[in-house]
């Protein structure tokens, strides 16, 4: 079966579960996912049980689609994500966004953890993505295109949307949560960067560097969907500032922060998440 196929047996499977039109999907990051307790939720939809969905596999992920409503929007929450690291072609990486797309949704949140590398980034600070690099080894466009995705050569002149990026600013003034903002480096991982590496991305004009987001937002903007996005910064690649790092101090830093990006998430929903 084609690509295009599978993803409209899987729309089908979902469109027959969900009734209500969502308003903006959210991919839940590490550490992230207890999130969802700030839904009211009204469907679960474990991933292992929708036809052709990848099945998630690092610890950290639920591996579900969680369907509810928060200040009056519907959103369609995504209890983990599918990396390029645990060895899942580019397609499947991104195959949830094109599925949100077929399913009708235009807006999408991404978020996810990093290590900071701007020497004014704390562990904890929550970053605004306002643009990125890829410097994964691939993309999730190479091999022939759909047309009806988007186009051949898609332009990235605004991966994240001013107007939501305008929205989150608002956000996080009416949150009062502080918040960061930056270019995130996206990387194949799995290891985490040598102390020469982050000082390479450094220099090349990140602030930030993680393992997934970038794929989903070039397929996610091929497709013209808006995207808006996240980063908590859960250890520092910081000359003179690096200490070990490992998935577990991920996770808690990550977990730690969570309070505060689900108030200001809470208060992105009031302001821009019904609109379009
Ligand atoms: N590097 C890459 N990915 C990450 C990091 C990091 O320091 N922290 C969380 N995800």
């Amino acid at each position: 079966m084609s690509l295009s196929d599978r993803i409209t047996e899987t729309c089908s499977f979902l469109n027959e579960r969900i009734d209500q039109r969502i308003d903006i999907a959210v991919v839940l990051g590490t550490g992230l996912s207890g999130f969802s307790a700030e839904l009211n939720v009204q469907q679960e939809i474990p991933y292992a049980s929708i036809p052709n969905f990848p099945v998630s596999t690092v610890s950290g992920h639920d591996g579900k689609l969680i369907i509810g409503e928060m200040e009056g929007v519907s959103v369609l929450a995504m209890a983990g994500r599918f990396h390029y690291y645990e060895g899942y072609s580019m397609d499947q990486v991104v195959y949830p966004i094109r599925v949100m797309h077929q399913l009708g949704i235009k807006k999408v949140m991404l978020s996810n953890a990093s290590g900071g590398v701007n020497p004014n980034f704390s562990v904890g600070d929550i970053m605004l993505i306002k643009d990125h690099i890829n410097l994964f080894p691939s993309n999730p466009l190479i091999g022939p295109n759909n047309d009806e995705w988007g186009p051949r050569f898609p332009d990235m002149s605004e991966p994240y949307a001013y107007r939501l990026l305008d929205a989150m600013r608002s956000a996080s003034v009416t949150a009062g949560i502080a918040i960061q903002e930056g270019v995130y480096a996206g990387v194949s991982g799995p290891c985490f960067e040598t102390p020469a590496e982050y000082k390479y991305l450094r220099v090349i004009g990140a602030d930030a560097v993680g393992m997934s987001t970038v794929p989903e937002c070039i397929a996610a903007r091929h497709m013209d969907m808006e995207v808006v996005a996240l980063s908590v910064i859960t250890d520092l690649g910081i000359e003179g500032k690096i200490e070990k790092v490992s998935h577990e101090e991920v996770k808690e830093a990550a977990a730690k922060a969570e309070p505060n990006v689900a108030k200001l998430v809470r208060a992105f929903m009031k302001i821009a998440g019904k609109d379009v």
